[in-house]
Parts: C-alpha cells; structure tokens; sequence
C-alpha cells in the first residue's frame, strides 16, 4: 500500500515528536525528519505536506538553522509552527525581530475563521505561545489570519501557495484546538485521505511481512512487555510457527507475569508460534548472589540475558530473521529521524543481534507511536490488561530490590507490589497514574507484631505521573487508599515490618531505585 506521507521538518524543538503524533490523529501517516535533510531525498519522498517545526534559535542569526527558498517554491502545502512560522517569514522576506517581552502560556487568540486552517475554530481560541522572537512584517503575498494582544502575527497565509505560518503551538495539549487546526492542514489544506489507520496497518504489514520473509525462520525475544509482545502477536499472524519467540524468566518479573505471557503466547494461547520459555531464575540468583552495587547489577542481569538467549539461539540454529520491538521513538531518539540528541540510555535488549546467526532484522513496528502499537495490539487480539501495561524496565525487579537481590527479597517485593496494583485499580486510580510499584528497601528495622518483637524490611510505594517519563511528580493518592495497602501488605507479606511512600519528584531522584 502506497502511504500518504506529511514530513516534519526538526528544527530541534522540544515538542516534535508530538507535532508526529498529532497528525497521525487525524489518520495521516508523518515522519520526522532533521532540517539538514536536502531538498532531493524530501521531493524523493513524494510528500502531500511539510511542517516545520519550533526550535531555540533566533532565525535572523547567522548559524540558525534554516532552509532554503526553494523548499517554499515545490508547490507542496507548508505550516510552519513557532520556529517553523519565522524562518518561513524570514526566507520569504518578511521580518522577524527579538519582543520587548516573551509570551509565554495560555493566550487568547484571534482568528480569522475563513481561514482553510481555522475552519471550524472558535474565532477566540485558547493557545499555547512560548516565543521571545516575534514576525513584525509578514512576507509579500501573506495575509494576517489571527493575532493576540502582544503579538501582531499569531498567524500568517498565502493561500494561494498553501503557505501557512503560526507562531503558537497547535501540538500541546493546552492549545484547545490544536488538533483541529492540525487536521485542517493535512486533511483540508494537502488534502490527504486519511487512511493511517490501525487496522489497514496490521493488514498491510501482514502481506509485507509475508512477502519478505517467504518460508524463512525468525527468532523473537519476546519480554511479555508492550512492544515485543505485539511485534510476536504480528509476526504469528503473518507466518505463524515459522516464528520462534524465546522468552527468559530471569526471576525478576512482577508476580505471576511468566505464566501471565505464557498463557498468552503458548501452546495453551491464541497464537500460532513456537514458544521457549526458559526458566532461568535461579541462574540470575546465582549470578547476582552478593552484589549490591546498581550498575553491576543492571550489568549482569543484561549479560545474563544474552548468554540465555545466545544458548536457546543455538539450540534453534541458523534464522533468517532476528525480529525486534523497535518503535518510532526510539528511531527518533537513536539520532536516526529528527534532530534530537542521542537521549535514550535505556535498552532492554542491548547488543542482540551480535551473537545470533541470523541475515536480516525485521522491526515491523518500527514506524508506530506507542498508543499506535498499542491500538495495534487490540487489534492483533492481545487483552488490554497486556496492550496498556505499565513501563516495566529491563532488569526489572533487580532495580527494585536496593542492594543485594535473592529469592526471599524477590518473593516480598513481588507480593507487595501485587496487593498495590490491586488496590490501585479497586480505587479506580490506575488510569491517572502513569506509572507506580512496590521496591523493596534495604532497610530493616525494628517493630511489633502481636506481642512480638519483629525485625524486617521496609517496602517502598512509588507512584509517578509523568508525560515522558524524563521528569516525573509523586503522584497525589488518598491517605485511605495508602493506609489500606500499608496495612494489607504488613499483613500478608511475611518480612515486611514498615511501609512508606516515596514523595520524591524526578529529578532529583529518578522513578526506579537503582
Ligand atoms: P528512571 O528510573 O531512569 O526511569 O527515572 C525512567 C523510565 O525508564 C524505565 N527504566 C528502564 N526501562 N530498561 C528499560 O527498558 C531499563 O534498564 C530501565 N531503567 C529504567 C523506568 O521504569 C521508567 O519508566
């Protein structure tokens, strides 16, 4: 299926991922790609629309990133946002100068509703600024289609050329119509069909899927995590047992999940595919028996998997394929697409494809946003307890266990965080909060129980909510909701004498323990 495609230009501001989202919302396919892209591998790309993004810098400036005219004269629909909306007046010739003052926040906007961009806009509309520069002169051939009370040019067009410049942000949340405007130019302005859809997504990448690996074999390692649980649901869908997953159960999983995976991807589950488990747990103790300091810790665990893996690679021999989980953002944040930095420093599978005879990688979800891959994944058939999972990192409970990890610390840790997930959910909270679980701390301490005297570990409650997970606040829950999991988990989980709550933000402390 040939793609509609709208792509983002990144000027390197912090939102540009979101800008990506919000038009795939309106069911039109986009990709991000750096402002240091030529003209040539854009116009090779057939685009239906371009969009420049915000960024830091002042576009008057001499090293500011820019481009140049002829990206304007393609005869392709442009919205440049913030950034995106100066350098586009700049280029064209018109005038874009440092404010006396910044404006900053929700602003009230004035637009002209006969815009094609503001069709069915309030015509004073809620929006998010954050700009020092401002245009003071629109170029020749635009028109003026909205302004605030400080800023003359909040919106700028030259229909005739489906030019359109706003200097708000239409992509925050914040922006009540943002995702209007968005629509307006990829569906009303470029006049895609919208046909990015889910389910149109999992047929197509069936049949390319199909088409790629012929009768070949591929290898997954599957974690029982969002994204390689739906890659596994896909490929079984696309070539059933010519598909092995391999899936560790490092004994470091919350409660129960090893069966909860296997029940989904084994031979009693919905899936055609060849499944290992490998029960490795008490190789990990083994391995992780006395140590204590973290990144020695994450180290193993990592090591640990490969050498599992590598083992079970060997036992299936030769693959044609090694499947992986990879999705959009991580692309992105590989320094791959965009103009962000390398910021990821979390892999789950590290170094994979090094060790396993194999001759190609296959990523079919490598285009996809989370809450696509998620969409993906109800319509693969997984349950949505699995496709809206919370974050679980890689060396899972090994970063939730301080100091050293053994069996009976993994056995308090998962019932703890078990009974919180429950009453999390009973209180109907699990939805708000982004992410949130028991970790064990090294600390024991003195208490009573009975008429015994008891001495035993504290649990720690963490409970984030956050939007990227970058920078998180402790999460707000009712003292009722805390004094019941306290004292459910005193009760029912032996070892455990104290519970406390982590108040924490990030920074300065970061969401896991370790
Ligand atoms: P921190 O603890 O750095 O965590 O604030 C931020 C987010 O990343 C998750 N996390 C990991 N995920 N492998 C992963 O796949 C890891 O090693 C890892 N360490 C932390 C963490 O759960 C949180 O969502």
């Amino acid at each position: 299926m040939k793609r509609e495609l709208v792509i983002v230009l990144d000027f390197g501001g912090q939102y540009n991922q979101l800008v990506a989202r919000r038009v795939r919302e309106s069911n039109v396919y986009c990709e991000i790609y750096s402002y240091r892209t030529d003209i040539e591998t854009i116009k090779s790309k057939n685009p239906k629309g371009i969009i420049l993004t915000g960024g830091p810098n002042s576009c008057y400036l001499e090293d500011s990133p820019t481009y140049s005219r002829e990206l304007f004269e393609l005869g392709i629909p442009v919205l440049g946002l913030c950034y995106g909306a100066q350098l586009m007046m700049h280029v064209l010739g018109g005038k874009v100068e440092r404010a006396a003052v910044r404006e900053y926040g929700k602003t009230d906007v004035m637009v002209d509703q006969s815009s094609k961009l503001f069709e069915n806009v309030s015509e004073k509309t809620v929006c998010w600024m954050s700009h020092f520069d401002y245009i003071s002169q629109v170029a020749p051939g635009f028109a003026i289609t909205a302004h605030t009370a400080d800023c003359p040019v909040a919106a700028a067009e030259n229909a005739d050329r489906n030019l359109y410049a706003i200097q708000f942000h239409p992509e925050v949340l914040h922006t009540q119509e943002g995702t209007k405007m968005l629509y307006n130019f990829v569906r009303g302005v470029c006049g895609c069909a919208g046909e990015w859809r889910m389910d149109s997504f999992v047929e197509s990448s069936i049949q390319e899927i199909r088409e790629k690996v012929g009768d070949g074999k591929v290898l997954l390692a599957l974690s029982g995590g969002v994204d390689s649980s739906v890659a596994a649901a896909l490929l079984s869908k696309a070539i059933g047992t010519q598909l092995t997953c391999v899936f560790v159960d490092h004994g470091l999983l919350r409660k129960d999940e090893g069966d909860e995976v296997e029940a989904i991807f084994g031979p009693r589950g919905n899936f055609d595919l060849n499944f290992v488990r490998v029960n490795a747990q008490q190789r990990y103790y083994d391995k992780l028996a006395g140590v204590t300091e973290p990144e020695n810790k994450r180290k193993i665990i990592g090591e640990e998997f490969i050498r599992v893996f590598e083992e079970e690679a060997k036992k299936i021999g030769a693959v044609d394929f090694l499947a992986q989980g990879t999705i959009y953002p991580d692309v992105v944040e590989s320094g791959l697409g965009g103009e962000s930095a390398v910021i990821k420093s979390h892999h789950n599978v590290g170094g994979l494809p090094d060790f396993v005879d194999f001759k190609e990688i296959i990523e079919p979800l490598r285009d996809l946003f989370k809450d696509e891959v998620r969409k993906a994944g109800l319509e693969l058939g997984l349950p949505a307890e699995l496709v809206f999972r919370q974050p679980f990192p890689g060396p899972g409970l090994g970063v939730r266990i301080i100091g050293e990890v053994t069996a009976e610390k993994v056995r308090i840790v998962q019932d703890a965080d078990a009974i919180y997930r429950e009453e999390i959910a009973k209180a109907g909270m699990d939805q708000d909060i982004n992410q949130y679980f028991a970790a064990l701390t090294n600390m024991r301490s003195v208490g009573v129980m009975g008429d015994e005297r008891t001495y035993d570990y504290a649990v720690a409650l963490r409970a984030v909510k956050t939007v990227d997970f970058m920078t998180a606040e402790a999460a707000e829950i009712p003292f009722e909701v805390l004094q019941k999991v306290m004292s459910r988990i005193i009760n029912e989980v032996k070892g455990v004498n104290r519970v406390f709550y982590d108040l924490t933000s990030k920074p300065p402390g970061t969401i896991e323990f370790e």
